[in-house]
């Protein structure tokens, strides 16, 4: 039966509603279980569980579909801006373009961030990571917009969403200027969003700024790309830290930590890294395809591989031609984009990685996208980051708009029971 399932143990048996998504995707329905039948059930990783019901992103991982409030992921890349995504994002619905402009405006009047912050970031020595920071600063903004955000207010909600929006690509920009040595700035609030950051990013204090088409046309659509995951590593941090009603700066503070792992953000960086490895060592990618599918290596294919998607990551069928287009458009012949090529060509006809269904994830070819623009290595999560914030956002929105209770998984205890205290002198 569809709206029904069935537990049976010990011969007894237990029934939940199976509940049906707008893309006839199933789920049991275990709310009741731990009152019913005392069990509770065991999934490290989450692989089977379903944490919440959200109405914003939805992907198939079988048939490689992404799509962002009903809109596909390809017709976003290239018709939309990224602030148009945000607000689709978070507000659920395409702006206007009143809306837009509204949305534009508001976060221009926000910009500022208080010259104290730049005292904190002096704190950090050149070489820190810049995720380290950015998660940091995230966090050190919190004392200087103290107000606790009712989230029953809509008018409060989006103010607060606003700020982040507003400071966050100031903070980006200063975590990269720091490592530079660069002077601290701020935007040009005549300049749309993307081409704002580009601009805070880049300027020189001797130099006048130089716009570049390609550059922002690219930028736009890597972040466009990464905004949105549903539940992923990050995305459950943000909303499971939020879940405990700490606020919304505190939330993407932890969601950046999350999110500068290897096996997830930061695989970008490790790709890029693992592609010159390569090149430095001769470009054999017959080699590490070999140590990738050693059990006994440690090494895997980064940017390889993905916990959803058993099929081609449709951002990263997008990213490779975009990749194509900017190192054209920029006049760029860089070796590392053949090595990756090469390195896809070989798993995609190896039966290791046809067996395990491993695709190219979205970060086998940003990294390659980055550095053509001119932003090193340790930059490219933060990069993520800055993508991947009007998904936290939203998701977190939605999450204390439906109330939810405090995230608290159960466990199996395994450990020892009960023993006896035995003093230091009789150990
Ligand atoms: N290279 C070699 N083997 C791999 C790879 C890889 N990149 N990815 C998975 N495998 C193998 C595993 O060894 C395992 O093999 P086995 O069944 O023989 O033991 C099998 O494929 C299944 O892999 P799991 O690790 O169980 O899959 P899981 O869903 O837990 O992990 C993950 C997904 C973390 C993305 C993994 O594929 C990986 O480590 N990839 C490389 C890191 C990466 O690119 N991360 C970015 C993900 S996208 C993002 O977060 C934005």
């Amino acid at each position: 039966m569809k709206n029904k399932a069935t537990l049976e143990y010990q011969g007894k048996k237990y029934e939940f509603p199976v509940i049906e998504g707008s893309e006839n995707e199933l789920a049991i329905d275990i709310k009741t279980l731990r009152a019913q039948s005392g069990m509770i059930t065991i999934d490290p990783g989450y692989k089977n569980t379903g944490s919440c019901e959200s109405g914003i992103t939805f992907l198939d991982g079988e048939k490689g579909i992404l799509r962002y409030r009903g809109y596909s992921i390809e017709e976003l890349a290239e018709k939309a801006s990224f602030l148009e995504v945000a607000y689709l994002l978070i507000f659920g619905e395409l702006p206007t373009k009143r809306e837009l402009e509204k949305f534009h405006t508001d976060i221009v009047n926000e910009s500022m961030v208080d010259e104290d912050m730049k005292k904190i970031l002096d704190g950090f020595p050149k070489s820190a990571h810049p995720m380290g920071v950015l998660s940091s600063l995230t966090s050190a903004l919190i004392a200087y917009n103290p107000k606790f955000v009712n989230v029953s207010s809509e008018e409060e909600m989006y103010g607060a969403i606003v700020r982040i929006v507003a400071k966050f690509p100031v903070l980006v920009s200063w975590t990269y200027r720091k490592q530079k040595g660069l002077p601290l700035d701020y935007g040009d609030d005549s300049l749309e969003y993307v081409e704002n950051f580009i601009k805070m990013m880049f300027k020189k204090p001797n130099h006048d700024y130089q716009r570049n088409d390609t550059v922002i046309k690219a930028m736009n659509k890597l972040l466009i790309l990464h905004a949105d995951h549903e539940q992923n590593c990050s995305t459950s941090t943000v909303r499971i830290v939020g879940s405990s009603h700490a606020g919304l700066f505190a939330s993407l503070s932890a969601g950046i930590s999350a999110l500068w792992g290897p096996l997830h953000g930061g695989a970008n960086q490790a790709v890029l890294e693992m592609l010159q490895a390569i090149q430095e060592d001769g470009g054999d990618t017959k080699k590490y395809m070999a140590k990738a599918k050693d059990k006994n290596d440690p090494f895997r294919l980064m940017g390889f591989g993905h916990r959803v998607y058993k099929n081609f990551d449709p951002r990263a069928r997008i990213i490779k031609k975009a990749a194509d287009d900017v190192l054209d458009a920029l006049g760029i012949d860089d070796p590392i984009l053949n090595i990756a090529k090469g390195l896809e060509q070989e798993a995609l006809e190896d039966p290791y990685f046809v067996d395990r269904k491993l695709y190219p994830n979205v970060d086998f070819y940003s990294g390659i996208i980055y550095r053509a623009l001119g932003i090193p290595t340790e930059m490219f999560t933060v990069m993520f980051a800055l993508g991947r914030l009007p998904g936290w956002i939203a998701q977190w929105r939605e999450m204390r708009l439906n109330n939810e209770p405090i995230g608290r998984p159960r466990q199996v205890y395994v450990g020892a029971t009960t023993r006896e205290f035995v003093s230091i002198q009789d150990r």
